[in-house]
This record gives C-alpha cells, sequence and structure tokens, in this order.
C-alpha cells in the first residue's frame, strides 16, 4: 500500500524577477513500512521536498496524498493533526526546546494530541529508556551530549507513534559513533513497521536504507532498491479517546502550564513586560483608597455636625439684602413643624454677641436661644448638669449651658461650672449644664458658646418678637429630600408666601462624597492612561518575545500544535502576565495603605472590595486585548518559516 503519494511536484521559492525553481515536477510514491534515503548535492532541494512532505511548507503546484488523502485540500487545522499524528521529524539540530527537559520534550506532542498528562509523562520515560537515557529523565537540553540529544529527539518523533518518520541529516551533528548508534536505532524503528524517510549526503549512510533516490539540481534523477526489507505492521498506540469537554480542559490546562514555564524561564522580562500594569493597578488601587479615606473622613465629620437636619432661614437664600426685614419666622412656626410625623426633634435659634462676665473675667461670647430639643437635634450630649425643662423654656427663665471652651476659659479645672451665676450683657445667667467634648474629627471647638432657652433670649436679651432659624431633626431612614419639601409646603402655607429658604444637611453630604467622587474618577482616569500605556508595553514585549521565540513556535507547530494552541499559549502568557501584575499592583498599595495608615494620624486610606476585583478583572482584560494582536502573530506563523528562524 502506498503511504505517500507525490504528483509533479513543483516548488518555486522569491517571486518575480528573482524567482528561482528548486523542485522540478517530482513524482514519487513510497510504500507503507520501506526506508527511502534521499540523497543530493547541498541545495539540490532534498530539505525542500521532505519539508513538504511532511506539511511543514506547501509546493507551487502538484498534488500529492498521505495515506491516500490529498494534502492540498487540507486546512492548516487538518494537516496540523497530521504532523501531530501521524509524522515524526527527526532535525539535523535536534530542535529541542531549551527551556524543557528530556522527558517534557518528549512528552510534548502528545499534549497536541490530547492525552493527559500522566499518560504522557509514562509514555515519554518508557521512549526514553528504550533509548538508554533513564538516567537523563531531568537534565536540560543543554545538558546533554549532542547524540544525547538526537536519542531524545527519536523519542519525541515516537511520541504519537511516528508512523512517517521524517529524518533530515540526522547524523549530520554528531561524530561517527554517535551516528552509528543513531542510525541502529532508525534501522530498527523500519523492523518493526515504521516507514522512514531520511536525507542524507552520506553514501555509507544511504546504503543502509531500502531504496535510494538521488535528487540533482530538483530534480530525481535516480531511483535504485537496494533490498525488499517493506515491514509494514506497526503498533498503533491507541487513540485518544475524549470528550470534547475534557480536550478542550486538557489544552487549556496545558497552555496554563506552559505559559507558566515560559514567565519563569524569563523571569527578567516577565517583571519588566508587568512594570506597567504593576504601576497603573497600584496607582489606581491607592488613588480609590486615598478617595474612600477622604470620603470617610467627611462623613465622620458631618455626622458629628449632627444627624439628617433641615434648617429653614429667613429670605430667598444666602446674601439676601432683605432677609433683616422678614420677621415672619415664629418660634410657633417651630412648634408646628415639630408636630409633623417625620420629625424627629427641632430647635428655634435665635443668637446674640454680648460680653460674658464672671467674677472678675469679663470676654465676648455667643448665645444662642435654643428649645429644651436643642441637644438632641444637635447632636450634642451634656458632660454634666441638666437640660432645660419645658417650664423653663416656658417662662424665659435665665439658666444656661455652656460649652467645654466657655468651661475651660472661666472655670479652669479647679471649678465645677454648675450653679455659678454669669451674666452675659445685663442678663444674669445660671448655669445648669455643660456639653460634653466632641467626639468628631477637625479641630476643637475654640469659640465661646452658651446657649439659653430662645424664649430668654428673645424677650430677656434681644428683646426681638421673631426668630433668625430653625433647625428640624429629621427621622431615620425617612427619605431626607422628600420631608424637605413636605416642611417647606408647610410653612410657606403658614406663611401665606415663601420667604424662606433650606439648608439641607444631607445635601452637603452629598456634596462633599461628589467631590470626593470626582477626585476619584479625575484620578482614575490618569491612572486608567497609565494602564493603557502599561498595555501597550505588555504588547510591545510580547511582540519582541514572539519574534525571540520563533523558532520555539516553528519546533511546536512541526510536532504538531495547532493554530489555536499557539493562540491560546501565548494569549494566557499575556494575560498571565498582567493578571500577575494587578496581583503585585493591589498587594503594594495594600502593603501602602497599611504602611501610611500605620504613620498618619486622622486620615486613613481604605481599600475596597470592589476596587480589587475591578483592578484584577481590569488588569486579564487588558492582557486579552493587549495579547491578542501578539499571540495571533504567532499563530499565523508559517511553520517551515519559524522553524528556519535562529
Ligand atoms: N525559504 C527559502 N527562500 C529562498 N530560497 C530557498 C529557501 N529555502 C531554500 N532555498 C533554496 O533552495 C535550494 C534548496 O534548498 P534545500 O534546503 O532544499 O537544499 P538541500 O538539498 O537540503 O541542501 P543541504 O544538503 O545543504 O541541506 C537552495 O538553493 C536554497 O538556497
Ligand atoms: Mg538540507
Amino acid at each position: 500500500m502506498k503511504i505517500i503519494e507525490i504528483k509533479n511536484i513543483n516548488k518555486y521559492f522569491g517571486n518575480n524577477s528573482n524567482k528561482i525553481h528548486i523542485l522540478k515536477d517530482i513524482n514519487i510514491s513510497i510504500e507503507k513500512g520501506d526506508f527511502v534515503a534521499i540523497v543530493g548535492q547541498s541545495g539540490s532541494g532534498k530539505s525542500t521536498l521532505m519539508n513538504i512532505i511532511g506539511c511543514l511548507d506547501t509546493p507551487t503546484s502538484g498534488f500529492y496524498k498521505i495515506n491516500g488523502i490529498e494534502v492540498g485540500k487540507m486546512n492548516k487545522d487538518e494537516q496540523a493533526e497530521l504532523r501531530c499524528k501521524t509524522f515524526g521529524f527527526i532535525f539535523q539540530r535536534y530542535n529541542l526546546l531549551s527551556m524543557l527537559t528530556a522527558k517534557e520534550n518528549v512528552a510534548l506532542p502528545a499534549s497536541y494530541f490530547g492525552i493527559a498528562s500522566k499518560a504522557r509523562t509514562e509514555r515519554a520515560k518508557t521512549l526514553l529508556n528504550n533509548l538508554n537515557l533513564d538516567g537523563k529523565l531531568e537534565n536540560l537540553p543543554s545538558e546533554l551530549s549532542g547524540g544525547q540529544q538526537q536519542r531524545v529527539s527519536i523519542a519525541r518523533a515516537l511520541m504519537n507513534g511516528g508512523e512517517i518518520i521524517l529524518a533530515d541529516e540526522p547524523t549530520g551533528a554528531l561524530d561517527s559513533k554517535s551516528g552509528e548508534m543513531v542510525m541502529k536505532i532508525i534501522k530498527d524503528l523500519h523492523a518493526k513497521g515504521h516507514t522512514i524517510i531520511i536525507v542524507t549526503h552520506d553514501k555509507t549512510i544511504a546504503a543502509q536504507a531500502s531504496r535510494i533516490i538521488e535528487i540533482k539540481d530538483g530534480v530525481a534523477i535516480s531511483d535504485t532498491r537496494n533490498n525488499d526489507k517493506i515491514y509494514g505492521n506497526l503498533d498503533q498506540i491507541p487513540p485518544a479517546q475524549k470528550s470534547k469537554f475534557s480536550q478542550l480542559k486538557y489544552q487549556l490546562s496545558e497552555s496554563f502550564r506552559m505559559s507558566v514555564q515560559a514567565i519563569i524561564a524569563h523571569k527578567m522580562r516577565s517583571l519588566l513586560t508587568m512594570l506597567g500594569i504593576i504601576i497603573g493597578i497600584t496607582s489606581v488601587v491607592t488613588i480609590v483608597a486615598v478617595g474612600n479615606g477622604y470620603k470617610e473622613k467627611m462623613m465622620g465629620m458631618l455626622s458629628s455636625f449632627g444627624a439628617n437636619t433641615v434648617t429653614i432661614i429667613p429670605g430667598s437664600g444666602f446674601g439676601d439684602k432683605n432677609a433683616s426685614k422678614i420677621k415672619t419666622l415664629k418660634a410657633s412656626d417651630a412648634k408646628t413643624l415639630g408636630e409633623l410625623k417625620y420629625v424627629d426633634s427641632v430647635s428655634p435659634n435665635i443668637d446674640a454677641w454680648r460680653i460674658l462676665v464672671y467674677k472678675s473675667t469679663s470676654l465676648t461670647a455667643r448665645l444662642e436661644g435654643v428649645s429644651a430639643e436643642f441637644l438632641s437635634v444637635n447632636n450634642k450630649k451634656l458632660e454634666s448638669g441638666r437640660k432645660f425643662t419645658a417650664v423653663e423654656v416656658e417662662n424665659a427663665a435665665p439658666v444656661a449651658i455652656i460649652n467645654q471652651y466657655t468651661k475651660k476659659e472661666l472655670f479652669g479645672t479647679s471649678v465645677n461650672p454648675l450653679g455659678e451665676n454669669l451674666i452675659f450683657g445685663k442678663q444674669p445667667l445660671k448655669v445648669i449644664g455643660v456639653i460634653a467634648e466632641e467626639d468628631g474629627f477637625g479641630p476643637p471647638d475654640t469659640s465661646l458658646n452658651i446657649y439659653v432657652p430662645y424664649t430668654t433670649a428673645m424677650y430677656k436679651i434681644l428683646g426681638k418678637q421673631e426668630i433668625s432659624t430653625i433647625t428640624i431633626r429629621i427621622k431615620d431612614g425617612v427619605n431626607s429630600h422628600l420631608a424637605e419639601n413636605n416642611l417647606v409646603r408647610v410653612l410657606t402655607s403658614l406663611h401665606e408666601k415663601k420667604d424662606f429658604f433650606t439648608v439641607n444637611s444631607n445635601s452637603v453630604r452629598k456634596a462633599v462624597s461628589s467631590v470626593a467622587d470626582i477626585m476619584t474618577l479625575l484620578v482614575s482616569t490618569v491612572a486608567f492612561i497609565a494602564l493603557i500605556v502599561g498595555g501597550i508595553g505588555v504588547m510591545n514585549i510580547m511582540l519582541v518575545s514572539i519574534t525571540e521565540r520563533t523558532k520555539e513556535i516553528g519546533i511546536r507547530m512541526a510536532i504538531g500544535a495547532k493554530q489555536k494552541d499557539i493562540l491560546q499559549q501565548f494569549l494566557i502568557e499575556s494575560i498571565l502576565i498582567c493578571l500577575l501584575g494587578g496581583f503585585i499592583g493591589v498587594s503594594l498599595s495594600v502593603l501602602m495603605s497599611l504602611g501610611l495608615n500605620s504613620i498618619m494620624q486622622g486620615f486613613r486610606m481604605v481599600i475596597s472590595v470592589n476596587s480589587v476585583i475591578i483592578a484584577l478583572l481590569f488588569s486579564s482584560t487588558i492582557g486579552i486585548i493587549f495579547g491578542y494582536v501578539p499571540a495571533k502573530k504567532a499563530a499565523n506563523l508559517n511553520p517551515i518559516d519559524a522553524l528556519a528562524r535562529d
């Protein structure tokens, strides 16, 4: 039976003016189990013919069949499958992958065949043992002699069965003793049923074949038969029977393993590739953490001002010149608003600046007239004493609550202020309570503030009938905006016109957090650009790496890698590099925030899980986007061009 049939094959190299005719109308048929030597002078076209037979190269014209199937009609994947399952290549210069051990090199073709890792390793060991390499399983090619490397490459050719062994000058780089050993192995393979095609210019080697074809200037000039030794019953290794899913799983895990190997083999370059991503991710995560910290701090400050409050102020807005003429805001308004069901507490406010006298000390202080509920409205607590009673508010009682700073300035640490008498303006006041120090952020309060019932302020100190503002605390869980609108409606109908405006503490809160958001957005944009630049860096280095590893790609293709295997491998490699860069970036920002948080006071960076997840997703996306072009370029390489590269 004919295993190879070649009809009228022609091969030209170059184009137009410098086109050269290398193979001229070659017609050869080779029997299954034969041992053919192709001889001829250097440059006669032997290797070119061999590469066409092995589907590494394509003829310019003509047809050929392998195992009865027309190769010209196969697509690239089918040709790759043929290289993988039918051919076993033995090259003059061995073509082992330098970063893989002998065992891994031998096992590699089977991973493109879809055979499980354990079965692969077992078979690789057996093949190497059979070629007397049992002690060299874990050695890298650079640690082996030429003869040993060639035996490893023979074992690799046999890994997937190697029904047709194509050997291009297999002894060309070896000393005579190693050459003889290799020839003996090849003859043994022939005897076992492998079809052997060997290219050589050595007459004594050619003489060991069953048939000798001589090529001269691209023409087959003679075809002689030495003997009739045609075997042919080759023990086939059982084909891998696997579901599509498990095959995909094997391929993916193989690509993953190979990518990890490649990254480890080129540590420095991988690190440099990652640098852009590391910088980008570190800056994004850190900046978002700073933004979060800032927001948290602002929120803390705001919450120390009080819960959600709405303040009602006469006039059309801040800076209204006519505001002082509006005298419609009354204490009764505060009472009415205080009865609404979404209002927690309410306090009218009216303030005055006068000289405050205690014994021999006199200072300018601010007095604020408030309701009994003002502590709750303003989120303040008493350190000592009591709040105003309803009766005291009703009767404009001369009682006062003072803040910490006033206590310190007037009484120092030795005197208990409770029960002491002060004079504000001309009004005597008895101290009944002291407000506790606030535990919020920001500088401590350094204003002299005293609080009295608003009635006391209105009637006894200022002689006014109206109040300045009303502060309303909204119940927790109530929609602040709706509550504010409702307050405005109620008060407008009381006044019969809208002669006031409102300030909602929630909108201040929103404004602060939107400032933080804008800051985060701004700097994230810069960091995003850094990431894109990093991604382009990854693409550059991947492109360089592919140029550098063209030979490796060629070898992988020669032993059966399909385009998608190569694409997958380089894509996974770039994703891994970016993801690893992302991890390093995230870790750096975590370290940085831990460090900064431990030395900085009053501010802490807050790294959110979301930003970490987004950073990692983003870096793998960069890996895919910027890895695709180089990976596709690698996958589209022509096997023989890639293999010819040094
Ligand atoms: N990619 C290519 N582009 C242009 N010319 C090429 C290419 N590959 C081979 N050739 C030419 O084709 C001719 C045959 O080359 P080939 O490698 O087949 O020779 P060979 O018979 O194997 O020689 P040797 O015994 O030295 O290995 C040579 O003249 C070579 O210069
Ligand atoms: Mg050659």
